[in-house]
C-alpha cells in the first residue's frame, strides 16, 4: 500500500515539473518569435542585391570602403552584401566572386587584385551580372567601369615626394605588398618612373610583405641588414612603413631614414606624427565604396558611364596633419 502511495506521489511530481518545463519552453519560443518578427524588415525587400567583395575584411581600409558601400543602403532600393576573406587570401576572395555569380546577384562589385580574376569577371558578365572593379582594376576583362585609386599615379605622387624631400639624393629600399597584385605593381612602376630619371637616386633592393606587418618588418629586416647604405624606404601596402620603422628602430636606424608609405591608418598617422614616417599617400576608400552603388545603378539602368573613377590620392606630411581630417568625417 505503502508503495502505491510513494508512486502516486513521483508521479504527480513528475506531472508537475512536466508542466513547468514546459510553459517555460513555450515562453522562450514565443519571445524569440517576437524577436524574429522584430527583426523583420518592415519595409519590402530591396529591388538590387549586389555583391561587394573586398580584400580583407580585418582590415581598417576595407571597413571604410564597407561603410561607404553601406551607407548608401538608406539612399538608393539596394542591399549591399559585403563580403572577403577575413584576411588577404586571393584564392577565397575568387571563391567569394564565384559564389556571388552563382547566387546570381544583380551587380557585382570586385577588387580585381590579379589576373586570375579575369576569366571569372568575363564569365559574370556573360551570365548578365555587370561588374565593377574597386580599388584595383582589371582593364582587359569585360568590366564595364573602374572606380578607385589610380595606382600608378599613386606611385609617381610618391616618387615625386621622395625626389623633392631628399634633394634628389637617396639609396631605396622597397617593400611592396605582393610581387603578384596588380596595383602593387603599378604603385612600383609609377614610382620607379619618376626616380629613374634622378640620377642621385638609386633603387638597390625590392621584395614582399604579403600583405602582413610581420613579414615588412622581417623583409626591411632582412634588406636594411644587406644593404646598410639605404636611406629610404618606400612601402605600397598599408602595413608596410609601419614594419619598415619596426625593423629600422631594432637596428637603430630609424633616425636617419626616409620613409614613405600607404593609407592613413591610426598607427599610420600616429607614425606621421612622431615623425617616423615622412610622408603617406592617402587613398578615399570610403568615397570608393560610397560612389560604386551609385555607378552600378547606372550600369544597370543604362545611364551613362565614366569607365574610370578615379578617386583622391594625396601626399600627407606631418606639416598637413594640423588641418587634416580623415576623408570619412566629410563625406554625406
Ligand atoms: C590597397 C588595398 C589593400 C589595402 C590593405 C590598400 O593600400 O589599396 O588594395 O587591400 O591596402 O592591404
Amino acid at each position: 500500500m505503502k508503495r502505491v502511495y510513494y508512486l502516486y506521489i513521483f508521479l504527480i511530481v513528475l506531472l508537475i515539473t512536466g508542466i513547468a518545463f514546459s510553459f517555460s519552453f513555450y515562453k522562450k519560443a514565443d519571445t524569440f518569435d517576437e524577436k524574429l518578427t522584430e527583426a523583420q524588415p518592415s519595409s519590402s525587400v530591396p529591388t538590387y542585391h549586389f555583391a561587394l567583395i573586398g580584400e580583407e575584411m580585418d582590415h581598417d581600409y576595407w571597413r571604410l570602403v564597407g561603410d561607404g558601400a553601406k551607407a548608401t543602403e538608406s539612399i538608393y532600393d539596394v542591399f549591399i552584401e559585403y563580403v572577403g576573406p577575413s584576411r588577404s587570401n586571393p584564392e577565397e576572395q575568387l571563391e567569394l566572386l564565384d559564389m556571388a555569380i552563382k547566387s546570381k546577384v544583380d551587380g557585382i562589385i570586385v577588387q580585381a587584385l590579379n589576373d586570375d580574376f579575369t576569366s571569372l569577371i568575363n564569365h559574370a558578365v556573360d551570365a548578365g551580372i555587370p561588374v565593377l572593379t574597386i580599388d584595383t582594376d582589371s582593364p582587359t576583362s569585360l568590366r564595364s567601369a573602374y572606380i578607385g585609386t589610380d595606382n600608378y599615379a599613386a606611385g609617381q605622387l610618391a616618387g615625386e615626394a621622395l625626389v623633392k624631400d631628399t634633394g634628389g639624393e637617396a639609396t631605396v629600399g622597397i617593400i611592396t605588398g605582393s610581387f603578384d597584385n596588380a596595383h602593387h605593381q603599378l604603385r612600383i612602376e609609377g614610382f620607379r618612373n619618376v626616380v629613374d630619371q634622378v640620377e642621385g637616386i638609386k633603387i638597390v633592393a625590392i621584395d614582399e610583405s604579403n600583405i602582413t606587418g610581420v613579414e615588412a618588418e622581417e623583409k626591411a629586416y632582412t634588406m636594411f641588414s644587406e644593404n646598410s647604405e639605404i636611406t629610404a624606404f618606400y612601402g605600397t601596402s598599408s602595413y608596410d612603413a609601419s614594419g619598415i620603422i619596426a625593423a629600422a628602430n631594432s637596428l637603430n636606424r630609424e633616425d636617419d631614414l626616409y620613409v614613405i608609405g600607404f593609407d592613413t591608418l591610426d598607427e599610420n598617422i600616429d607614425l606621421l606624427q612622431n615623425g617616423d614616417i615622412d610622408v603617406l599617400i592617402e587613398q578615399q576608400p570610403y568615397e570608393m565604396g560610397y560612389q560604386s552603388i551609385g555607378i552600378m545603378l547606372d550600369i544597370i539602368k543604362g545611364g551613362s558611364v565614366e569607365e574610370i573613377n578615379h578617386t583622391d590620392v594625396t601626399a600627407i606630411r606631418k606639416a598637413d596633419l594640423a588641418n587634416w581630417t580623415r576623408e570619412k568625417d566629410e563625406t554625406p
